[in-house]
């Protein structure tokens, strides 16, 4: 635990906005969660902060009550990623990330066993084209990947995937009511896009099914994240109500 302690969670936050602390930093990450304050109940950790405290971070934002999300992205042989989930599993942190291949989400959907941490599928990643998959040797182009991959994700037992928004309908259709939605590549009408090529406002996220959003620095780069995240979710709450 780090000196200072971080403010209990927010109890109207949207639970369904996910903030990335992508930061070199657990002390400017910090220094963000307080920034943001009673907007922002959810955050995900991903590999720069993990590398650097994160998971003493994670815990330290479980303590005060919020989610938390461990981008993880995990990747290995099944042993392996199944201790890792396992022990991720005891840190009581939300949502956990893995690559989508078969073997790696059976072995993650074992480890996490009978706890609440809640396993979720890379499908492919977004930066990867048709050639750069048919260069590393897979017959089927992205968007076939991805549902491919949606419809194993189901059968390994995992509880939702990553998505970028334009493919939210199709993970929602395949994978039906209960099934988690995460789409990163958000951006609203006001935000700039940054390296996001194909991003697509909260609204039409959410209404192409879509369960959560992540979204970065619209929120956490403006000049004041506090009401950034809040305009976002007022923009999610007039979309689709939670
Ligand atoms: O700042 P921005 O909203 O672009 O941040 C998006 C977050 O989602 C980052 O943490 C990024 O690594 C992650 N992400 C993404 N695109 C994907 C998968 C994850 O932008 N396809």
């Amino acid at each position: 635990m780090s000196a200072t302690t971080l403010a209990p969670s927010p109890v109207k936050a949207d639970p369904r906005l996910i903030i990335p602390l992508d930061l070199p930093t657990v002390g400017e990450a910090r220094d963000m969660i307080a920034r943001l304050g009673d907007a922002v109940v959810f955050y995900k950790i991903g590999l720069e902060l993990l590398a650097t405290g994160g998971m003493g971070l994670a815990h330290e934002l479980k303590a005060s009550g919020h989610k938390v999300f461990l981008d993880w992205k995990l990747h290995d042989i099944g042993t392996t990623v199944q201790r890792a989930a396992s022990a991720l599993a005891g840190a009581g942190c939300d949502f956990l990330t893995v690559h989508g291949e078969p073997q790696v989400m059976e072995a993650a959907v074992k480890g996490r066993g009978t706890s609440s941490l809640k396993v979720l599928a890379v499908t492919v990643l977004t930066s990867l084209t048709d050639e750069d998959l048919k260069e590393t040797g897979y017959a089927l182009g992205a968007r076939d990947l991805v549902a491919r991959r949606i419809r194993q994700a189901i059968d390994a037992g995992c509880d939702g995937v990553i998505s970028s928004p334009h493919e939210a309908a199709l993970a929602r259709e395949v994978g039906g009511p209960g099934f988690l939605v995460v789409t990163p590549g958000v951006r609203p009408e006001w935000s700039a896009k940054n390296d996001q090529a194909r991003a697509a406002t909260p609204a039409y996220a959410l209404e192409q099914g879509a369960s959560h959003l992540v979204c970065g620095r619209p929120i956490t780069a403006a000049n004041d994240p506090h009401a950034a995240a809040l305009r976002v979710a007022e923009e999610m709450a007039a979309a689709v109500p939670l």
